[in-house]
């Protein structure tokens, strides 16, 4: 079978990362990225001799990488063309205009959380409705809190039926490296339901769920603590059991040293990870505990690299590389070699 051939509209945080995690499918081309100008990841791609060919989506200012001898391989219209699906993590907002570049090349189109929910026909998430991305046009992955949290709910829904959830996430304010946003010395609320809760009853209609969310000011990953009340009841042991079978779930705990967020991301990069990503989400083996029949949890979410996976996912399922969920995540996770940790 031919390689699927992706481009990435959006070469930031999770464009970058997006690149980088295509070019490991060995049944998938990575023809190239686009952006806009000379940022700091455009830089750092010359500096590192090029791995990916760059495309310009403003091609009225090509002239500033031209000055700058940054090689540049087209417009982003000549990478659509090329292409058989357009991963778009440009900034929130621009996904819905690049939608008519690639509507009008009859081109499929994954967009990110920031996007609203109508530029896509399908909400989607690797594991709890990967069926519905079959064969669609236009997909719209979950921000990176619903992702993980997604994978944690439908992990024991599948197991015991989840009936109702109520989370609180304490998310992380920026990337690192970020300058234009950020608290000190101050955590700031949102209004409730938080929109993570109302994203998961989309995908998940069938599951109740309600949260508040505090902005907090570090930048090394969100924790969410859950408590769910499930159809079944499930002991400490069974929850655990059933997080540790799941590829894209962790289970770590305190007495090992991983004490907080910082721990997760200063041990990714120990592993060698490029950036100190983890696609995988952690769950504290000490937080699992019984409030009378529900079960409560903490996990952590690395925000930067946990939509790559369900992004590939994706790609999978609307062009029918695997029509089965399994089969598709099985092989996301054996080329971004997900779950080596567990050999
Ligand atoms: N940062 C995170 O932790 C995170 C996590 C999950 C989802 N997301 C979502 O991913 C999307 C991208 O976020 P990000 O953090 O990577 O942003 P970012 O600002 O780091 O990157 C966006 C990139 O898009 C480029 N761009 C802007 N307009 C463009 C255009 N017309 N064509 C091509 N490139 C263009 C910008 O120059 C920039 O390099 C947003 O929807 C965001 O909500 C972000």
């Amino acid at each position: 079978m031919a390689k699927i051939r992706v481009g990435v509209a959006g070469y930031g945080v999770i464009g970058q990362r997006l690149a980088d995690g295509v070019a490991l499918q060995e049944d998938m081309e990575l023809v190239g990225v686009a952006d806009v100008a000379p940022t700091l990841a455009v830089r750092a791609l010359k500096e590192k001799g090029m791995p990916y060919d760059l495309y310009t989506a403003l091609p009225e200012k090509r002239g500033e990488l031209d000055a700058l001898k940054i090689p540049v391989s087209g417009t982003l219209e000549d990478l659509v063309k090329k292409c058989d699906v357009m991963l778009d993590a440009t900034s929130a907002g621009v996904g819905a205009k690049n939608k008519e570049l690639y509507a009008k090349h009859g081109k499929k189109g994954i967009f990110q959380g920031g996007e609203k929910n109508a530029v896509a026909d399908v909400f989607f998430h690797g594991y709890a409705n990967y069926e519905k991305g079959i064969g669609a046009q236009f997909l719209k992955l979950t921000s990176c809190n619903t992702t993980g949290l997604i994978r944690a709910v439908d992990c024991i829904d599948r197991k015991a039926g989840v009936e109702r959830v109520a989370i609180t996430i304490i998310r992380r304010v920026a990337d690192p490296g970020d300058y234009h946003r950020g608290l000190t010395n101050a955590l700031q609320i949102d209004h409730a339901p938080s929109h993570q809760a109302l994203d998961l009853m989309t995908i998940m209609p069938h599951v109740g769920a309600t949260g508040i969310l505090v902005h907090t000011p570090v930048t090394h990953g969100h924790i969410i603590t859950v408590v769910m009340t499930t159809k079944k009841e499930l002991s400490v042991e069974n929850a655990l059991e059933f997080f540790s079978e799941h590829p894209r779930i962790r289970p770590v705990s305190i007495d090992e040293g991983f004490l907080g967020n910082a721990s997760l991301f200063r041990y990714a990069r120990d592993l060698g990870n490029p950036r100190g990503d983890m696609y995988e989400i952690a769950v504290w083996r000490d937080s699992i505990v019984k409030s009378g029949k529900d079960l409560m949890f903490a996990i952590n979410i690395p925000q930067e690299a946990v939509v790559i996976p369900e992004n590939i996912d994706a790609v999978r399922a609307c062009t029918g590389m695997q029509k089965d969920r399994i089969e598709g995540t099985d092989a996301t996770n054996r080329y971004l070699g997900i779950g080596k940790w567990k050999a």
